[in-house]
């Protein structure tokens, strides 16, 4: 299965949920990273990690990453989870990276700006749909909200009115505990930590319904 963490948008938790997915997947299953973001967040994480419960690699041009997802056997796809840490901007890999996904998850937060980088990321999936016929959805996360923050009216009513994006009921809320085992190699449903950072996130993984 091969799971994209997309959108154009920078700094949204890409690359946070992609490294914790990773963590908390690898307890089970056979899990490869691929790191598309220019600035290699996951690569060098999975250097302090200093720990091969899963790899990391990624791609110096756009032929050879496409070549790996093209050669990627049933077996594989079958047997392993591929995570996709996508770059926060638009480009060929970053748009195949949707194509190949056979799920999307795309972090926002909840203020009102969120909204026009959500209605860019949404003409860009039309785009890639156009040039290929197929319907493409991705499972719209609300991630590092305040914990306080309650009302979700506005970013729920644009979502509502899409036909890309479906929100998921979970959402990851601004936890200390989040950013900081990451800063260490960590994930946080590895670390003795905020049980409510543990259970959001396990909640999440549950929704996203992958294992
Ligand atoms: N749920 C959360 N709780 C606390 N901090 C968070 C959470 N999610 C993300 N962050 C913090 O927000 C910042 C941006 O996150 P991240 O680097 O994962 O975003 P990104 O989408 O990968 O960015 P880019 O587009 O630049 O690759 C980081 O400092 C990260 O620690
Ligand atoms: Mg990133």
């Amino acid at each position: 299965m091969i799971i994209t963490i997309s959108h154009q948008k920078g700094g949204v938790g890409k690359s946070t949920i992609s490294w914790n997915l990773a963590v908390h997947l690898a307890k089970n299953k056979n899990v490869i990273v691929i790191d598309l973001d220019v600035q290699k967040t996951l690569t060098y994480l999975h250097q302090i990690r200093n720990k091969n419960d899963f790899s990391v690699i990624s791609f110096n041009d756009d032929k050879s990453f496409v070549d790996y997802i093209n050669n990627i056997s049933d077996d594989e796809s079958n047997d392993s989870i591929i995570i996709i840490d996508s770059g926060g901007f638009d480009s060929s890999m970053n748009r195949l990276a949707i194509l190949g996904a056979d799920k999307i998850i795309t972090p926002v937060s909840s203020k009102f700006i969120e909204i026009l980088g959500l209605q860019t990321y949404e003409n860009i999936l039309h785009e890639i749909e156009k040039s290929n016929g197929s319907i493409i959805k991705t499972n719209v996360v609300l991630n590092n909200i305040n914990p306080i923050t309650k009302d979700f009216k506005d970013i729920r009513n644009f979502i509502n009115e899409s036909n890309h994006f479906n929100l998921l009921n979970s959402i990851l809320r601004q936890r200390a505990d989040i950013a900081n085992s990451v800063a260490n190699g960590l994930g946080i449903t590895e670390i003795k930590g905020n049980d409510k950072a543990i259970k959001e996130f396990k909640e999440f993984v549950k929704e996203l319904n992958i294992i």
